[in-house]
């Protein structure tokens, strides 16, 4: 094996355990934050707020079977969510949707960057 293999090898055996262990914070945290209001598996029932499963796949608003707020609804409609919108969400929803029943609100920008990414990996 050339030495360049045997460090790519080695630094891909080292970050490999650092990314799990990010991924398990990040899912930590959107359990704790997110998880009273929201389900994240496929097909799981909706809480006080609807199934975030494939969320960047699907219309802002358009989890089967949720009845969204119209504040919601008048804001967000055929809207996709991306990770800037997300971002901005998780930030302030009334400032983006005035009206919104969703109460939270996370001014840490590092928490959103992760809330963000563990939502985006849920398809
Ligand atoms: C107190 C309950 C509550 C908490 C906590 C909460 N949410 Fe929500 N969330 C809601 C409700 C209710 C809605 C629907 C809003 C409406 O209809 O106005 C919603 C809507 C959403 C939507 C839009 C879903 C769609 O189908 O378009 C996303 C994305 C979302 N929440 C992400 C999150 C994330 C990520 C967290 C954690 C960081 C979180 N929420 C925390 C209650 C909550």
């Amino acid at each position: 094996m050339k030495p360049s293999h045997l460090i790519a090898g080695l630094l891909l055996a080292l970050t490999l355990p650092a990314l799990a262990q990010e991924d398990a914070a990040a899912r930590r945290l959107a359990l704790n934050h997110c998880g009273a209001c929201h389900s994240f598996g496929e097909g799981e029932a909706a809480r006080q707020g609807p199934n975030l499963h494939g969320i960047t796949q699907r219309p802002a608003g358009s989890a089967e079977g949720f009845a969204y707020s119209e504040g919601f609804r008048k804001a967000l409609a055929g809207r996709k969510w991306d990770a800037a919108l997300l971002d901005l969400w998780l930030a302030d929803p009334q400032a983006v949707a005035p009206g919104t029943v969703m109460l939270y609100r996370q001014d840490d920008a590092d928490k959103r960057a992760q809330l963000v990414r563990f939502v985006e990996s849920l398809q």
